[in-house]
């Protein structure tokens, strides 16, 4: 039980992969136009919110040291948001639990910042309007209306204007998680270093793997995939081609950096295969954890009111 003897709301929020990420050039606002085919991934953190007297959040999970603990915070800015929305102040004590790669490309942030967002509003009993709630996530980031919303989704604009996909079956993946985060803001300014001077294409989702998701074909999907970070990524990080080739030879159907990496991806057949390329990964000494998990999974969910324990006490 919390010092104050109130009780929390809990939300679980997803990780995603990008099954296409097509980056255009630079807009004049610096953001990049793009494709973004984004899949939900079943990795989640999991953000609590409680009555405080405060702004306060904590952290806890693989990598949370290098999560800030201040008002940078996505999921403190996301709270701060909604309160304002409302004229409430936002004194919650955020408690994220994190499972997701810290800044490894697969929208930890965002998620927290979605959770956050969702559990405040249950908190609060602010009944946000969805459309609302979409607004604000993309406010706070191109990935955050995505994690609200899971499944998968076609993402145009600077990836937050969001179409629903349509999935036809289960994909199995295996998440190599590196050693260190990458910075997305460096990344995208290789890729802007590596294609200046090129003809770089609008960008625009791929019909044929828009039809492997609907059909829930692992082999088409796996043949379809593409990112177009991954060469910057790898420039900015060249011991992940040895992740990408271990992750291959152990058979993975296909290898990609997520997103903005330096998280990478294994598309596999079955629970097996991912169990097999796990291990094989982790034996490589290439990767310091080996994550199956299957997609798509659903975007923030409430589990509900819980108590909080003494970690999470305000
Ligand atoms: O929107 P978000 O805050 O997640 O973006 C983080 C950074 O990634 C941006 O500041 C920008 O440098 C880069 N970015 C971009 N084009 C996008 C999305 C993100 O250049 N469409």
């Amino acid at each position: 039980m919390s010092a104050t003897g109130h009780t929390g709301v809990t939300v679980r929020v997803p990780a995603k992969v990008n099954v296409q990420l097509a980056v255009g050039a630079p807009r004049p606002d610096g953001f990049h136009p793009l494709a973004n085919v984004f899949l939900a991934v079943g990795l989640y953190d999991e953000v609590t919110a409680t009555p405080a007297d405060a702004l306060r959040v904590t952290c806890t999970g693989p990598g949370a040291d290098q999560v800030p603990l201040d008002a940078t915070n996505l999921a403190a800015r996301a709270a701060v948001a909604l309160a304002a929305l409302h004229g409430l102040a936002p004194d919650v004590h955020l408690h994220i639990a994190k499972d997701i790669p810290v800044a490894g490309g697969m929208a930890g942030g965002s998620a927290d910042a979605a959770g956050a967002l969702l559990a405040c509003d249950a908190l609060w009993g602010t009944r946000t309007p969805r459309e609302r709630l979409l607004e604000i996530c993309a406010e706070l980031g191109s990935d955050v209306p995505f994690s609200l919303v899971g499944g998968a989704a076609l993402g145009v604009g600077r990836g937050e204007q969001l179409t629903p996909l349509e999935v036809g079956g289960t994909f199995h993946w295996v998440f190599a998680v590196a050693d260190g985060g990458l910075s997305t803001p460096a990344v995208y300014g290789e890729f802007d270093r590596l294609t200046a001077g090129t003809d770089v294409p609008e960008p625009a989702a791929s019909d044929t793997l828009l039809a492997a998701l609907r059909t829930g074909d692992a082999t088409a999907l796996a043949a379809a995939l593409s990112n177009d970070l991954q060469a910057a990524a790898l420039s900015l990080r060249p011991s992940l081609a040895a992740t990408l080739a271990a992750g291959t030879e152990a058979g993975a159907l296909a290898a990609l950096v997520s997103g903005s990496g330096p998280t990478t991806a294994f598309l596999v057949k079955d629970a097996e295969a991912a169990r097999r390329v796990a291990d094989a990964l982790l034996a490589s000494g290439t990767c310091v954890a080996a994550r199956p998990a299957e997609a798509p999974a659903p975007g923030a969910t409430v589990l509900g009111a819980t108590v909080p324990g003494p970690e999470a006490a305000s």
